[in-house]
């Protein structure tokens, strides 16, 4: 089988109702992403096809062409500079980091299709999990993105912790 995963074209055997993600992790060594639930619940398993965030641990391969284009978290950016993985790190998102790659890409995928969410439309496309809590941080970067990618200017900084007052 062959399939388009972060601009490349892969190939590998699998059996056709093996789920994606297992041909990511162990077929093709993509171990960003994550196996939470297994069955669509969670999102940690969310890579993107054609642009469309999807849960690969239900997706079988044999339903995803060659040609259609697989992103995984490792092919959001060379160098994690992707201004989502970069709001991400500025507001400190990440917790055990376990959901995040998840989380990311479902972010991403909504911000290009709506590139200032409202906080309805955040929590519509942000079903993801994450057993840490970070669903307040997740939101805030998603606005920074929207708002040009800077938490000062965007007004959403987390306060630093040793922001001592002078009276
Ligand atoms: S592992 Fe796929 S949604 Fe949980
Ligand atoms: S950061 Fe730990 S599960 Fe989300």
């Amino acid at each position: 089988m062959k399939l388009n995963v972060n601009g490349q074209v892969r190939e590998f055997e699998a059996e056709e109702d093996t789920p994606l993600l297992w041909v990511l992790r162990e077929q093709l060594g993509l171990t960003g992403t994550k196996y939470g639930c297994g069955i669509a619940q969670c999102g940690a398993c969310t890579v993107h096809i054609d642009g469309e965030a999807t849960r690969s641990c239900v997706r079988p391969v044999s339903t995803v062409t060659a040609a259609q284009k697989i992103v995984t978290i490792e092919g959001l950016s060379p160098d994690g500079s992707h201004p989502v993985q970069k709001a991400w790190a500025a507001l400190d998102v990440p917790q055990c980091g376990f959901c995040q790659s998840g989380m990311i890409m479902a972010a991403t995928a909504l911000l290009k299709e709506k590139p200032k969410p409202t906080d309805a439309d955040i929590d519509m496309a942000m079903t993801n999990i994450c057993r840490c809590g970070t669903y307040n941080r997740v939101r805030k970067a998603i606005h920074v993105v929207a708002r040009g990618g800077d938490p000062k200017t965007a007004g959403l900084a987390i306060e630093p912790r040793a922001a001592g007052s002078k009276a």
